[in-house]
């Protein structure tokens, strides 16, 4: 049975990514780790989960000596906005955490999987259908650090043979665990200020558009690509995958189907909206989908039902532990 170590288990997306791999594969094969133990009580106690700070080398190997993990999923990450902020630290961490990672996955013979992102271009990669092979010159701390993480991980494949993979990820939109100091958060944020407040102040301009996922498919494709036949792969890290782009204002209008009276005003955080006029509108996600079968299954349509009415449900159950 394949052991799968999880770093960043708490996060946006690691919390949901330890849920999905604990439904396949069984509730002890999953180990989450992060730097703070989750409050959500089910993700801590439905399976292993263990404190762990990924700049520490003694820590990563005791469990990695407790667990012996045959596949890595390396989530522990700084985003865009908050390493702005905090220039120094995004690199302390997402270098050093992935460097840490990838030597352990050396040591031990793991596979690793390594979240790059739309972050990693920059102002002078062409826009729309961005190709998978393109100029990448990022202008923020956190796309320097995925893109030198995208060498670095293809650096251990060809020198070490460690099997690691990756893919860009666009903005990610999800209900469970919010998004915490990136520049999409937008379109999250949107969704849990429409249903408690009917109005939403947008620090990204009207019309500015991203490329953005639902988490649904984001999850589908980080363990469709690490179950994939290795002998298909010609790309490695990282593959552009795509689901849907729109602008703040064509969101609006979507979620006003299904609450008409929403309001949406903007006041533009200049940080942010440079950084997002620097990233692409749409991928070009050929390679992913002829390589190991990528095929998204939401919309935007599809997703913003889903997140209207599990946001919705969210609302209501925090509301009522209020009251009790
Ligand atoms: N969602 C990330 C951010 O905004 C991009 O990968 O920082």
């Amino acid at each position: 049975m394949n052991k799968i170590l999880i770093t960043g288990a708490g996060g946006q997306i690691g919390s949901e990514l330890t849920s999905v791999l604990r439904r396949k594969y069984g509730d002890d094969a999953v180990i989450g780790t992060d730097i703070r133990m989750p409050t959500d009580q089910a993700l801590r106690e439905s399976g292993p989960f263990e404190s762990l700070d990924v700049l520490d080398e003694h820590q990563i190997t005791r469990v990695m000596q407790q667990y012996k993990p045959d596949v890595i999923y390396h989530m522990a990450a700084l985003l865009s906005a908050v390493g702005e902020t905090k220039p120094h630290q995004a690199w302390q961490i997402n270098m050093g955490g992935l460097y840490n990672l990838l030597e352990a996955a050396r040591q031990y013979k793991c596979s690793l999987f390594f979240p790059s992102s739309i972050g990693a271009f920059g102002p002078s990669t062409p826009k729309n259908d961005t190709p998978q092979d393109t100029i990448m010159r990022p202008e923020t701390m956190y796309g320097v650090t995925k893109l030198a993480g995208e060498l670095l991980c293809d650096y251990y494949f060809k020198r070490f043979g460690i099997d690691t993979r990756g893919v860009r990820f666009p903005g990610l939109v999800s209900y469970a665990t919010e998004p915490g100091g990136g520049t999409t958060d937008y379109a999250v944020e949107i969704f849990f200020e429409a249903i408690k407040h009917k109005k939403y102040s947008c620090y990204l301009r009207n019309d500015c558009s991203l490329d953005m996922m639902y988490m649904p498919d984001a999850i589908k494709a980080m363990i469709d690509l690490m179950e994939a036949d290795p002998n298909r792969l010609i790309h490695r890290n990282a593959f552009n995958i795509c689901a849907m782009s729109f602008t703040p204002e064509q969101l609006a209008r979507e979620i006003q189907k299904y609450i008409p009276d929403f309001l949406i005003d903007y006041k533009v955080d200049p940080v942010r909206q440079e950084i997002a006029d620097s990233w692409p509108d749409s991928m070009d996600d050929t390679a992913a989908r002829s390589e190991w079968g990528w095929n998204p299954d939401y919309d935007m349509a599809a997703m913003v039902a889903e997140m209207i009415e599990k946001v919705g449900d969210k609302v209501t159950t925090m509301g009522q532990k209020r009251i009790h």
